[in-house]
């Protein structure tokens, strides 16, 4: 075993957009563990430094608004001073929103494409060129969801922002191939934690129910028993930003206790 390191993800520098908390910090504690820096991307920056001081030295805090194409390309060039270059992004910031058909607004229809998929894409986009100039190839990380898998009544946009990364994936996937940058996506199911508590209190709203039960009913129909956490996603996002993914392109994996089969 001498000077064979067991990290899989040495010397790496990754960026995970909206990663102050949730998922996205799961993911960044996953890859330091892992042996990578990793840029704590989030639009609330006091959060984002509390979180990278948790996590230790191998975390930085960016400040990073992926609707603005001035922050996206501030951000990326952040990564490049702090840590010399990106080698995987994880496009993590999502914002979720629940109405019927007939009440949907144009604000929250825009809000919600501006940040799940043009902050994708453009960030996708800014990050691509720079590992295309690195010339190293790279690793991008989607965060899709169930809800892309299939319309549900209440959450018409979200789902289509979903269904839309699922898209970008395949075809961002295709086109960056062949600089060896690898795209693919992960479609969770239902994940315990504070976005889940904003989903419940909306159901709550719009179905009338008392606070709590939303969430108790969909983990119980998952197929595992129980909602997901955000550690259950991060074998995941370990695998595919890593050298044992590079013959995966423009996938999305459905990481959902059996929800989903597609
Ligand atoms: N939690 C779930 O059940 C679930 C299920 C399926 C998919 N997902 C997806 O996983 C990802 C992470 O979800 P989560 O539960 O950790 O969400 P979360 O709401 O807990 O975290 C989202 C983070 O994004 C940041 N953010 C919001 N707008 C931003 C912007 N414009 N620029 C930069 N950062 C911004 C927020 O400050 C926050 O830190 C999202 O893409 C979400 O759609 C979550």
């Amino acid at each position: 075993m001498t000077g064979i390191s067991m990290k899989r993800l040495e010397g790496k520098s990754a960026l995970i957009t909206g990663s102050a908390r949730g998922i996205g910090r799961a993911f960044a504690e996953a890859y330091v563990r892992e042996g990578a820096r990793v840029a704590i991307a989030d639009i609330n920056i006091e959060r984002a430094r509390q979180t990278a001081g948790e996590i230790g030295a191998a975390a930085y805090a960016v400040q990073m608004d992926v609707t603005s194409q001035q922050s996206i390309d501030d951000a990326v060039g952040a990564c490049v001073a702090e840590a010399g270059g990106i080698d995987i992004l994880v496009n993590n910031a999502a914002l979720f929103d629940l109405a019927p058909i007939v009440e949907i607004s144009r604000d929250s229809y825009d809000r919600l494409f501006s940040i799940n998929v043009a902050g994708t894409l453009f960030t996708m986009q800014a990050v691509a060129k720079q590992m295309i100039a690195q010339g190293r190839g790279g690793k991008i990380i989607n965060m899709a969801s169930q809800a892309g898998r299939r319309g549900e009544a209440l959450v018409a946009v979200y789902c289509a922002t979903k269904a839309a990364v699922i898209s970008l994936t395949q075809s961002a996937g295709l086109n960056l191939i062949k600089h060896r940058i690898n795209v693919n996506a992960i479609a969770p199911g239902v994940v315990d934690g504070e976005h889940w508590d904003g989903v419940d209190a909306l159901f709550a709203r719009y179905e009338n129910r008392p606070l709590g039960e939303k969430k108790r009913l969909v983990g119980q129909e998952v197929p595992f028993g129980r909602m997901g956490t955000a550690d259950d996603l991060t074998g995941m996002a370990i695998f595919l930003a890593s050298p044992e993914s590079d013959y995966v392109v423009a996938q999305t994996y459905n990481v959902d206790g059996g929800n989903w089969m597609s």
